[in-house]
């Protein structure tokens, strides 16, 4: 099975075929998105929050992506995969930005680049995008710009702010973007706004009416100690919950000494079990 491309996913909205779309961030969540046959992997810059423990996307590296957007190519050679140009590496002078862009996808081994904004840096996807590298538009709550936005708030809630939105989604597509993520947007205007583009748009917490939905991996499965409840998420499994109780029964019979059993253990001549490990 061959990698979906740019011209594939395109063509899902003019059929009309949702686009699946979630993040991984590691060989195994990779491997298991690409078997459970997901359209595009995003190696987002929600590592910083999900993976790497901080409190926004802000910390989070050029190196960072890399090593992640690495291992997760690894793990689904067959899946394609856009990466996050993290905080503020795409501001600078425009070589900087290709440099950036550059190693997530020599180094980082990604397909496409995802960055946050709409009309002012539309310029820089432009030169992306002539460089060869399809980008994938991110407006609506764009949380590297949390400080700025003052909070995480709901993006499109009057006419004024809609209008606003299908500037940058409009300026976005005329640069050359190949989709476009809609984060936390109200329905109305992510509706208006996927029937006025030609390109699609992928949304999170952003209606029924996107071409594509995404999610992040660890919200999906609840894989984590403190999950708190997002209106927008789905829980479509609680890996939490069986990660825990796997490890903690694991350490009961440490401690009571009924792991390893027999069958675990390499027998000498005198014994009866087999050699072999695995
Ligand atoms: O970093 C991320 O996970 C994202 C998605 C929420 C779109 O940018
Ligand atoms: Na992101």
């Amino acid at each position: 099975k061959q990698p979906l491309n740019i011209i594939k996913i395109q063509n899902m909205k003019h059929e009309r075929t949702p686009i699946s779309m979630i993040t991984a961030y590691d060989y195994p969540s990779a491997q298991l998105a690409e078997e459970a046959g997901v359209d595009i992997i995003l190696v987002g810059d929600s590592l910083g929050n999900v993976v790497l423990g901080y409190n926004s996307t802000i910390p989070v590296t050029m190196e960072d992506m890399v090593y992640h957007t690495r291992s997760v190519a690894r793990g689904a050679e067959n899946t394609f995969i856009v990466a996050d140009l993290p905080f503020m590496t795409y501001h600078g002078s425009l070589d900087e930005t290709l440099g950036n862009v550059r190693k997530l996808m020599q180094y980082g081994h990604a397909h496409a680049v995802k960055l946050e904004g709409g009309a002012e840096i539309a310029d820089t996807v432009k030169h992306i995008v002539q460089a060869g590298v399809p980008v994938l538009g991110h407006i609506g709550l764009t949380p590297q710009s949390v400080n700025q936005i003052g909070g995480y708030r709901i993006q499109g809630k009057d006419e004024q702010d809609t209008a606003r939105l299908m500037r940058d989604a409009k300026a976005l597509e005329q640069a050359g973007a190949f989709a476009v993520v809609l984060e936390l947007v109200t329905e109305e205007a992510a509706a208006s706004i996927s029937e006025a583009l030609s390109i699609p748009t992928i949304g999170i917490g952003a209606g029924r009416a996107c071409d594509g939905q995404v999610l992040v991996y660890h919200d999906v499965l609840k894989y984590t100690s403190s999950y708190r409840e997002k209106k927008f998420v789905k829980n479509y499994a609680d890996v939490g919950a069986l990660v825990r109780e796997g490890i903690s029964q694991y350490v009961q019979e440490v401690k009571e000494r009924s792991f390893p059993a027999e069958e675990h253990v390499f027998a000498g001549s005198s014994g009866t079990s087999g050699s072999t490990p695995g």
